[in-house]
């Protein structure tokens, strides 16, 4: 088969280190990167890092406003199919990157694979779950991680060519973790940190960057904790931050973005991790490491319902209260599949 994959924004750049480890054991894969994120610290470090087979296609959008950005992203996607004709087009997640894929490849009636398929927050104020819900429903093929996935879906009378095929971030992580065991000691070293005696903190939802209110009780907990903070950057927030005249207290230790083996060394020997990423909350999980979650509702509700992740939203005491007493059960049990959702989306394509 041929498949070109869609990828533009960093969770789509780990993302694809995995599955494109598989696809290219028995299929022909077209890496097309959109060029959404750009900064090197944002996109090239993953590619260094996790051994990503380069680009064949990079679009070099950028940034913009929503229509600007997705309106390039589709143009130069159709291009590139009609040139290339592919069997399948992949796509993964729910960026502007995604949407714009998935709008390209139905309208040349080019089969879709979207991987992480079915997921939900129920807040359409996210840009987010606009694109989950149309890529949804332009796929041939649905490739879950969770089977509250398969139940959102089925809600939506989505019920054919729906797989259950687990987390591709397991693999990735998987194939991570015994390299960021060995790094570990040298980047807390660096950063002059002790195992589970800070917080590693990220933020990057418009919810809470293009909110000013939510933003400045965010960044009030981070200064009112007794122990250092580690704070990697996105660049939305940098330009959020660099726009007010908040000061941080000496124990947040702002930082560029982290590529993907500092952020797993770094994600595991903290004492919690804050944060609105979806990604890190599932990685917090994996990694044994309790989660306080910086928004109002989670797509990943089993980290919730496990005991490990605890949604706190915006409030500054909330934040405090959870960061000193929150203590996960004993009980861990799997969650997200067994770490080869890859090798499965792989056998599904033949
Ligand atoms: C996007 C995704 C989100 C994903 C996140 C991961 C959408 C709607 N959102 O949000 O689902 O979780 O990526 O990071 O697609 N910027 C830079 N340098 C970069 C990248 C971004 O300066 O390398 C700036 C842009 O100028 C822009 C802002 O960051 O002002 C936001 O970038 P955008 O492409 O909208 O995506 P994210 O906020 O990262």
């Amino acid at each position: 088969m041929k498949i070109v994959t869609v990828v533009g924004a960093r969770p789509q750049f780990i993302k694809a280190a995995g599955m494109s480890r598989e696809l290219r054991k028995r299929h022909e894969e077209i890496l097309l990167n959109t060029g959404q994120h750009y900064d090197y610290e944002m996109a090239g470090i993953f590619f260094d890092g996790l051994e990503i087979p380069l680009a064949k296609y990079d679009l070099g959008v950028g940034s913009g406003s929503h229509g600007a950005q997705t309106g390039a992203m589709l143009k130069g996607i159709e291009e590139v199919l009609l040139s290339e004709r592919p069997d399948w087009v992949l796509v993964y997640g729910d960026t502007n990157s995604t949407l714009s894929g998935a709008l390209a490849a139905a309208k040349l009636h080019i089969p879709i694979g979207h991987v992480e398929a079915g997921l939900r927050s129920y807040n359409r104020r996210m840009p987010e779950e606009i694109n989950r819900i149309v890529a949804d429903h332009l796929s041939n093929m649905l490739l879950c991680p969770s089977r509250t996935a398969l139940a959102n879906l089925a809600a939506e009378g989505i019920v054919q060519n729906v797989h259950l095929i687990g987390d591709v971030m397991l693999d990735v992580l998987e194939w991570a973790r015994p390299r960021a065991e060995a790094m570990t000691p040298e980047v807390l070293g660096r950063l002059g940190l002790r195992p589970q005696q800070y917080f590693l903190a990220t933020i990057h939802r418009s919810e809470n960057t293009d909110d000013p209110r939510r933003l400045m009780s965010i960044l009030e907990a981070l200064n009112s904790l007794g122990e250092p903070v580690v704070f990697p950057l996105h660049p939305r927030t940098r330009k959020a931050i660099a726009g007010s005249d908040f000061s941080f207290q000496t124990h947040v230790r702002i930082t560029d973005p982290f590529g993907y083996l500092e952020m797993m060394s770094l994600s595991r020997s903290a004492r919690s991790i804050l944060t609105d990423s979806g990604g890190l909350q599932k990685e917090a999980y994996w990694l044994g490491v309790p989660c306080i979650t910086l928004r109002d509702e989670t797509e990943w509700v089993e980290t919730v319902e496990s005991g490990w992740n605890k949604l706190v939203g915006a409030d500054s005491d909330e934040i405090r209260k959870a960061a000193c007493s929150f203590a996960p059960p004993a009980v861990h049990s799997p969650l997200y599949g067994d770490g080869r959702a890859a090798e499965r989306l792989a056998g599904l394509l033949s």
